[in-house]
């Protein structure tokens, strides 16, 4: 019943306590917007004040599992940033979702992409950044940024390693083939314990959208972290995220899990741009056969499912992760492979999807 659920979550969240105050997250008005599903299933935002620990989001929802509950959504907001509105959908009202706050637009960083996955390791930072860095070469003007706070993969992609300069109050983002960066691990050293990049990802989020100088772009690609956790929360309820694409592998099992994640874009109204499938078969270099080392159709499947486009199948490509270690993407590398290729239509594809969303873009030519 859901009362009792209601009662054991209600608990374990006093359980944890707020060293600046004293008391649990309950008691002390951390919590809000808390609905509870007929699972036990808890959805709530956390008000995490810029003083308070950064852990306590991951304690929160150590002690709900504790509990024996199952795995919360948590949106993190500060109650002293911008009030969020409510959100107009109805059919996320009537699919018993909380109400979401409706994300602004940010002037300047053009249409907003978001790659994503449900399952990790699957090519998402692979994906970004080569699309990134084709849309360059086609002569827009592309950011991206990495939402992975645990395990930022951008720094090693692009081959970069400075520290950000901070200029008039903004970081200054890094670039590499005609594409600025910025990752949480350009801020902090590689070996840092994660309890010093904390959880609070709304934060690092927002800051990475409004406090970095990002000047006019035209197109901003976000390297999403796997699954539909907080990062995916907090991005969509910061910034209007022009669409979203799935990148899955052809195994059944991912997709499951890439299935999920798309229904999460869906929930917030967040179009689907559609589902890459990537690492799909093995085209051999030598007699240009193709073998399928991960099963087959998957992206198919995901995107039947979905109602939504398959963008492209991106082959195994030998030596493609020996030069994303070096930082250079296969795009640049290695642009007459048949991965590159896919990659750069891929990137076409999408954008004349976040092109045609709402406002006028420029328009690619050739
Ligand atoms: N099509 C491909 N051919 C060969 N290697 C690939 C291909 N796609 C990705 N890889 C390699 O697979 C590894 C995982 O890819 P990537 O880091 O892009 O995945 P991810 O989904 O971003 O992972 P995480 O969830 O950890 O962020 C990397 O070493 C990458 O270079
Ligand atoms: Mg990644």
């Amino acid at each position: 019943m859901t009362t009792s659920h209601q009662s054991t979550i209600e608990a374990a969240l006093d359980s944890v306590l707020n060293p600046r105050t004293g008391t649990g997250m309950m008691a002390s008005g951390m919590i809000a917007d808390l609905d509870v599903a007929a699972d036990g299933a808890a959805t709530f935002t956390v008000l995490l004040r810029r003083e308070d620990p950064a852990t306590l989001v991951r304690q929160v929802r150590q002690a709900l599992t504790a509990a024996g509950l199952p795995q919360p959504k948590i949106a993190v907001r500060d109650p002293e940033g911008p009030a969020p509105t409510t959100h107009a959908a109805p059919q996320s009202a009537s699919a018993g979702v909380p109400a979401a706050p409706v994300p602004s637009e940010i002037p300047g960083l053009g249409r907003v992409i978001a790659i994503s996955s449900g399952k990790g390791g699957v090519g998402k930072s692979t994906v970004a950044i080569n699309v990134a860095v084709a849309l360059a070469e086609r002569g827009l003007r592309v950011g991206i940024m990495d939402a992975d706070i645990y395990g930022p993969n951008l720094p090693r992609m692009a081959g970069v390693y400075e520290k950000p300069a901070v200029r008039d109050g903004l970081i200054q983002p890094l670039e590499a083939w005609g594409v600025k960066l910025m990752s949480i691990g350009f801020l902090v050293d590689r070996d840092a314990p994660a309890i010093w990049r904390g959880p609070i990802i709304m934060k690092v989020i927002n800051q990475f959208l409004r406090d970095v100088a990002w000047g006019e772009l035209d197109c901003f690609i976000v390297d999403m972290p796997p699954g539909t956790g907080d990062a995916q929360l907090s991005l969509v309820q910061s910034v209007l995220v022009s669409g979203a694409v799935i990148v899955t592998t052809p195994q059944e099992m991912s997709v499951g899990d890439a299935l999920r994640g798309a229904k999460m874009f869906e929930r917030v109204n967040v179009p689907m741009f559609g589902i890459v499938e990537n690492m799909s078969g093995f085209l051999d270099p030598v007699t240009g056969m193709r073998h399928d080392l991960f099963g087959t159709g998957g992206g198919e499947r995901l995107a039947e499912e979905l109602d939504a486009e398959l963008l492209g199948q991106v082959p195994l490509q030998g030596g493609m992760a020996d030069a994303a270690d070096r930082g250079r993407p296969i795009v640049i590398e290695a642009p007459t492979t048949a991965a590159a290729v896919m990659l750069r239509e891929i990137a076409d594809r999408i954008w004349a999807k976040a092109s045609t969303v709402r406002q006028r873009m420029p328009v690619l030519e050739g």
